[in-house]
């Protein structure tokens, strides 16, 4: 056991964290300036990155948006007359956070917040834009409805906190930076290891943590809270004793870890194996969740002989992310066009794999969309067996899909990436005031789309009803066919 500290010990320590936090409280205070002032190692680097993607990644209060105001606006004065966008989980949250500390910055530049019509310069409220000097705007906007973010090209983007972001809200922001060869900030706190962790910050490690001079595409800048000199050292210390060590490392050391709630917590790196050539004669499945402003996403699953299933291809896809370089209306109206589209590019998918699927399990709340994908498969494949899958109880469907995984009957190829985003993200509703997972709670409605698809593909074929049908013959199954559509 530790010494017990004596009184002079004791006493030196209140001194000194007395004084930084005297200290915290000075720059605190002086917080905004003209300039930007990295106050750290993290914020420097950062700053000083030419990677087309930045992200800063830190503990709460580590100074990761006043980092993603200043970086937007220097690219702002880099670039006059251009567009640019931040985003934001929610509009709550960019209200609340991010707009703050434009406000501030731009006030110091003699910029007014509310629009002034006669220089035109200043936030317009219905547009959710700031008409910048010169004719630059930029647009706000929420990941909740990534499409609300599609509009013409932009230059740079500032993404503050990923929390319940789903990844193609950050494709759609790239996507909208790519033709001007632009660039991204993304400040964050790791929340889970979704697609921050698998998209952004995995590739740069994967390619040598290459440093803020040499980094090209991602460059990856990670800081505890207490690296902010303003960060109270007592209240750190504080919260290392009281939280649980994981939830501390996240949330106050900005190191990912997997989060309390996950859905799927029985993934284990068994789970993930190399692809291999799947043998033609090992029955297949599809799994399909529908969607244009949300993505439409599609699973292919093989059972080996021993009944293992194996998922070895992915589809991923939403129609803004389609429509990236088109105008919002043109994509609206497109919505059907696109669904077809997509559904097209499945079957495509099919027909290079060289296989017609004994089962496609679809998501049915899209009637039209049912059928079109009943049509294609029909005349492309000659396949009958597309049905609606049995998706009324969510909770039995996640307790067949955890099962299969933590029964060993459930593996992935490690390259689905967007299966990975979801499974790492996919999770439950934490109690809003312990931060506990509740008793009966329900998963989000986010990071769900290939979950969705997985769960349908599953739970719409019982492994000991798969082999009594064949094409179009029937099965236990039948009971989910929805009327009329053979
Ligand atoms: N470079 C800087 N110069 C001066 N003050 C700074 C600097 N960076 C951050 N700060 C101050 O530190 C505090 C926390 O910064 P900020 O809000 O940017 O942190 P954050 O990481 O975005 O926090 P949160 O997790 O709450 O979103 C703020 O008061 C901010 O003004
Ligand atoms: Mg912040």
């Amino acid at each position: 056991m530790a010494k017990p500290k004596n009184y002079w010990e004791r006493e030196r320590e209140r001194r000194r964290n007395a004084s930084t936090d005297r200290r915290s409280q000075r720059i605190a205070g002086q917080d905004v300036s003209k300039k930007f002032h990295p106050i750290n190692r993290g914020q420097t680097d950062a700053w000083n990155s030419d990677a087309d993607i930045v992200a800063a990644i830190s503990g709460h209060g580590g100074g990761k948006s006043q980092l993603g105001a200043y970086w937007l606006l220097r690219e702002a004065k880099r670039w006059p007359g251009d567009t640019f966008i931040v985003a934001g989980p929610t509009h709550n949250t960019l209200e609340k956070s991010s707009i703050p500390k434009l406000k501030a910055i731009l006030a110091l530049h003699g910029l007014p917040w509310d629009y002034d019509h006669n220089a035109k310069i200043g936030f317009r409220v219905q547009q959710k834009q700031y008409m910048l000097p010169k004719g630059g705007i930029i647009y706000f906007g929420s990941c909740e409805k990534p499409g609300s973010m599609q509009g013409a090209h932009a230059r740079a983007f500032w993404m503050d906190e990923t929390v319940d972001t789903e990844y193609y809200a950050f494709e759609t922001l790239y996507g909208r930076v790519a033709f001007n060869e632009g660039r991204g900030i993304i400040t964050s706190t790791p929340y889970d290891m979704g697609w921050l962790y698998g998209q952004i910050y995995q590739p740069w490690i994967a390619a040598g943590r290459p440093d803020a001079a040499t980094a090209k595409d991602i460059f990856v800048a990670q800081w505890k809270s207490v690296d902010n000199p303003a960060f109270s050292k007592s209240r750190f210390e504080k919260l290392r004793a009281k939280l649980e060590p994981w939830r501390f490392r996240l949330l106050y050391e900005g190191e990912f870890e997997r989060p309390m709630g996950l859905v799927y917590d029985c993934f284990t790196p068994e789970t993930w194996v190399k692809p291999f050539e799947i043998p033609p004669e090992w029955p297949r499945k599809l799994g399909i969740d529908f969607g244009v402003v949300d993505p439409t996403a599609c699973i292919w699953m093989a059972q080996a002989p021993d009944k293992v299933w194996y998922a070895y291809d992915e589809y991923y896809q939403s129609g803004w992310m389609r429509f990236a370089d088109e105008i919002e209306s043109d994509a609206l109206s497109g919505k059907h066009s696109t669904q077809m589209e997509m559904i097209d590019e499945i079957v495509a998918r099919c027909i290079a794999h060289e296989e017609k699927p004994r089962a496609v399990y679809c998501d049915d709340s899209g009637k039209d969309y049912i059928m079109q994908a009943k049509d294609k498969f029909y005349e492309t494949l000659g396949t009958n067996a597309v049905y609606p899958a049995h998706k009324k109880d969510i909770s039995s469907g996640i307790q067949r899909c955890y099962g299969l995984v933590r029964s060993g009957k459930f593996r992935i190829f490690n390259t689905l990436k967007y299966f990975r985003n979801e499974v790492e993200s996919y999770s439950y509703e934490l109690d809003k005031d312990t931060g506990e997972l509740a008793k009966g709670a329900a998963p989000k409605d986010k990071n769900n789309h290939l979950m969705d698809a997985w769960r349908y593909a599953v739970v719409g074929s019982p492994d000991e009803a798969f082999n009594s049908f064949g094409y179009g013959s029937l099965g236990p199954n039948d009971n989910f066919r929805m009327p009329g559509l053979s």
